[in-house]
């Protein structure tokens, strides 16, 4: 079988200001009616021999999250909460450890809680493939081609061609977590790489094992946090001081970059981490003017454009390419090829408060 983990616990900093530390993106409805944290799961039901779930976010967001999947009627294996932000290597680290017992050792398959996939016949095929890979003790990732030197994103090498059903598989020869824009762009020109999809499939036990060799502090922490953890109602609560004696990395930087046992299945469907207001716009439903609106919104001339209105009527007359995010206490406007510059925005914003 297959356990789904699913990472909830990130903030969504660049989809400011309707992303709030309060209320992140992946507790939202921003391409479709289901939170993108419901789409996750529901995506889940077309794949045979799945288990219960496994969630992870930050204590402060466990209402939203109890909430939303008791009303898709879901029963989750638990909900992790994690009294510190420690980043994604020790949330799996502790998936881990509460799925692996002595008796069995299941796959995961790690899903961020706010990615947008539309295509899910390719997206099963492609776990399929990796389910297969997995089984034999690998860290299997799952790649995408790029079509921008983007710098927020992990890129793969791909090594020698692997045998087996489509989708096609990889050996990893590197990973480079975040490059920056210069080798992005050597990278994408190469042809060689691909994106890192953020999604991952390897046994409990060969994440652990893979943990202690490379971030052994962490699976120190972690096993720790378990160990004094406990159940809560539908809760477990993590040991606030064991956790917070983790160190904090990303699963790519703590394990991706260094393991030697990595894969890569080619990524048989469309794919979007939903990462700015841009993507959102590419991933969104186009009016005849190319623009997609969100809420109460009335405009004129207006053309390819992302227009969310969360209070109040939001109208513009004669803009270009632009996006115009209303909320109650904020609103934020650009050029779309500007959006990046909102996590400085909101960055400088915080500490002149
Ligand atoms: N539970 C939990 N706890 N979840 C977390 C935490 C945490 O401390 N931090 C982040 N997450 C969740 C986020 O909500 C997101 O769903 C996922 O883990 C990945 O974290 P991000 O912070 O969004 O990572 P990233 O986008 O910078 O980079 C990752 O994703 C890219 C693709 O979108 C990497 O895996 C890159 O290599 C990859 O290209
Ligand atoms: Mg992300």
């Amino acid at each position: 079988t297959i356990t789904p983990v699913v990472l909830a616990g990130g903030s969504g900093t660049r989809l400011w200001p309707l992303s709030r530390s309060l209320y992140p993106k992946q507790f939202m409805s921003l391409v479709d009616t289901p939170t993108l944290l419901q789409s996750t799961l529901l995506r889940l039901q077309a794949l045979d021999g799945i288990a219960a779930p496994i969630l992870l976010c930050n204590e402060a967001h466990r209402f939203v999250v109890a909430e939303q999947i008791r009303r898709m009627g879901l029963t989750p294996a638990a909900i992790v909460l994690e009294p510190a932000a420690r980043n994604t290597a020790p949330a799996l680290t502790v998936a881990a450890l509460l799925a692996g017992t002595d008796e069995t050792d299941p796959i995961l398959l790690v899903l961020p809680a706010d990615h947008h996939i539309r295509d899910v016949d390719g997206f099963v095929a492609t776990v399929r493939k990796g389910a297969a890979l997995a089984a034999e003790g690998r860290m299997v990732t799952f790649g995408i081609t790029p079509d921008a030197p983007e710098t927020g994103y992990g890129y793969i090498r791909k090594g020698s061609a692997l045998n087996g059903d489509s989708p096609p598989a990889w050996a990893i020869d590197r990973f480079v977590e975040k490059p920056d824009r210069q080798t992005a762009q050597q990278y994408v020109n190469s042809g060689d790489y691909c994106w890192n999809s953020g999604m991952f499939m390897f046994r409990a036990g060969k994440l652990i094992e893979q943990m202690e060799r490379h971030a052994p502090e962490i699976a120190a922490a972690c096993r720790l946090a378990v160990a004094r953890g406990r159940t809560d109602l539908d809760f477990f609560r993590l040991d606030k001081a064991a956790f917070a004696q983790s160190p904090s990395d990303s699963i790519d930087y703590a394990v991706m970059e260094k393991t030697d046992d990595g894969v890569m299945v080619a990524l048989a469907s469309d794919w979007s981490d939903l990462g700015s207001w841009e993507a959102l716009w590419q991933a969104g439903t186009k009016d005849g003017q190319d623009n997609v609106i969100h809420g109460d919104v009335y405009l004129q001339d207006v053309h390819r454009s992302f227009v969310h209105a969360s209070s109040r009527l939001v109208t513009a007359v004669g803009l270009d390419n632009h996006v115009v995010v209303e909320t109650k206490d904020a609103v934020f406007v650009a050029p779309r090829h500007c959006v990046q510059q909102v996590k400085a925005l909101v960055d400088r914003l915080k500490t002149d408060d």
